[in-house]
């Protein structure tokens, strides 16, 4: 049985969840894809109690692509600042197909963000949340001595 306090704790992470979807979605709106037409928006819940979100900006020399979860955090650190905290991630597409973050994706977020953050993204059977440390359980890791 969960308390008065867990139950409003996950009733308030899901409306989190939820505005951070809609804003995933909204974002992915702007997107600059005329060689996919694959048009997705990603949004991060910063522990400063900000939203930052991003879209995925394409280019002629394909490579050069950035998604769109790169493009946020990208933001996020020219906005708040190299100290950002990321405690959960939403991605959404206009094409109604899934789009978990890519493996490139996954290993730049995971610079930012704690493992418990949840991350919720459009999946072949519908939205779908998971935890990053699910996600992407083995980052490269690198730390200066
Ligand atoms: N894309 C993202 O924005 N995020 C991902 O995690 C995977 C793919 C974009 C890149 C490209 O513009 C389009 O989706 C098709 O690959």
């Amino acid at each position: 049985m969960e308390s008065d306090q867990q139950m409003s704790e996950s009733t308030s992470t899901k409306t989190a969840l939820a505005v951070l979807l809609r804003a995933a979605r909204e974002v992915a709106r702007n997107s600059y894809s005329p060689y996919s037409r694959f048009r997705v928006g990603a949004a991060l819940k910063l522990s400063n109690g900000e939203i930052a979100t991003g879209t995925n900006v394409e280019n002629t020399s394909y490579g050069l692509t950035i998604c769109a979860e790169r493009s946020a955090v990208v933001r996020a650190v020219a906005q708040f600042g190299p100290d950002i905290r990321i405690e959960a991630v939403a991605v959404a597409n206009l094409n109604d197909a899934a789009s978990p973050p890519c493996g490139a994706c996954r290993q730049v977020l995971a610079e930012f963000i704690a493992p418990e953050a949840p991350v919720i993204f459009a999946a072949a059977d519908g939205v779908r949340t998971m935890l990053f440390s699910e996600l992407f359980p083995l980052a490269f890791e690198l730390r200066p001595e």
